[in-house]
């Protein structure tokens, strides 16, 4: 299939894109380079673009003669929605719109949407299923909120097939260790502590200890980035003219802070520095999926069930990349 992946130069929309490729299919990335890093697609399927710029889009589509779309171009880091919400709004709901309206205009039949757990807000029952109710605790997870909406408005209205893929905590690295996680700025607790074992920061903090949970710490659910494209995979393959699906992908367990931390220990051999904290405001205790819906549909299930196994992966590209990419493309 020719594949369209707006956001295809970062983290998980990187790793889809090297999935496909090596699955048969034919992707292209279509980034602004915000976030994303260009040594991690090949260089002859990187467009750079910024996806409110439908004209732009609407012609890579047309060049690439793409059957899908897969929707990864986002802002998403929490605590930035909360202080800057205009800038949210615009690119990931405009910025939905916008590639939605271009789908239209090249006439491309289908979208897959990276969604995520942060839709569900604060949950009492666990694990989360997709019929759970949907009330988000920030604007991070009200803008993913109302791009599915629209993808829903616009699949009832225009014969739009979709589907939409509510992740829970991406982690981990390719399994050599050749390409990961790199961000201008992490928030991410499995890096964060890998590089408190690596000395790149002094040392890692743990945001609330007196959670309800077994250890007191946060429970969330961590989801290899090759089990989220296997998922797309999956899902873009199944997607029939006029069809809407929606999962969650995430492993069913969750492990809580200390436990991450614990395995990030046995895995680099030494203890890593922390401090504790108290309660970061907007910070569920637990997040964790019921995977049921798109194992019985889909056939799909995670490979990396060990929170070790994902964070080894995590570390040989941290030990055999410490400065990540390189140098970012300045911000524009
Ligand atoms: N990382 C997670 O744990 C997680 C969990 C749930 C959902 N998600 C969702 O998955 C998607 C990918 O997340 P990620 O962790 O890979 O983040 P990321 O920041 O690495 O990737 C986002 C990519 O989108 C690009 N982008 C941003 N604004 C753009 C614009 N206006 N035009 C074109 N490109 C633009 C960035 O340059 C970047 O390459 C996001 O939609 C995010 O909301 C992530």
């Amino acid at each position: 299939m020719k594949l369209l992946l707006t956001g295809g130069a970062g983290y998980i929309g990187s790793a889809c894109l090297r999935w496909l490729l090596k699955h048969g299919h034919d992707p292209i990335a279509f980034d602004d380079l915000s976030e994303g890093n260009p040594p991690s697609v090949p260089s002859d399927r990187l467009v750079v673009g910024d996806i409110l710029d439908t004209n732009a889009l609407t012609e890579a589509l047309k060049k690439h003669r793409a059957e899908a779309v897969m929707h990864f171009a986002a802002l998403a880091i929490v605590p930035d929605s909360v202080k800057d919400p205009d800038n949210y709004y615009r690119v990931n709901v405009i910025g939905t719109k916008s590639v939605l309206d271009a789908m239209r205009r090249a006439e491309v039949p289908r979208i897959v949407f990276s969604s995520t757990c942060a839709t569900y807000g604060n949950r009492a029952e666990m694990p989360l299923t997709e019929t759970t109710p949907q009330d988000p605790e920030h604007p991070y997870g009200t803008t993913k909120l109302a791009a599915e909406r629209l993808i829903k408005d616009y699949a009832a209205a225009y014969g739009l097939g979709y589907a939409i893929l509510r992740y829970f905590n991406a982690a981990g690295a390719d399994p050599d260790g050749t390409y990961g996680e790199d961000r201008r700025h992490e928030t991410h607790l499995i890096p964060l502590t890998l590089q408190a074992a690596a000395g790149l920061r002094p040392k890692l903090t743990v945001f609330g200890t007196d959670w309800p949970t077994r250890d007191g710490t946060c429970v969330r659910d961590y989801i290899h980035t090759e089990d989220l494209a296997d998922a797309h995979q999956k899902a873009v393959e199944a997607i029939g003219p006029g069809d809407g699906r929606i999962y969650n992908v995430g492993s069913g367990h969750g492990a809580t802070v200390l436990e991450v931390i614990r395995a990030c220990e046995e895995v680099v051999g030494r203890p890593i520095p922390r401090d504790l904290a108290g309660r970061r405001p907007g910070d569920p205790p637990e997040l964790v999926a019921s995977p049921e819906k798109i194992a019985s549909e889909l056939g799909w299930s995670p490979r990396y069930t060990d929170i070790r196994a994902i964070v080894e992966t995590a570390w040989r590209w941290l030990e055999s990349h410490p400065d990540g990419y390189g140098p970012k493309p300045s911000r524009h």
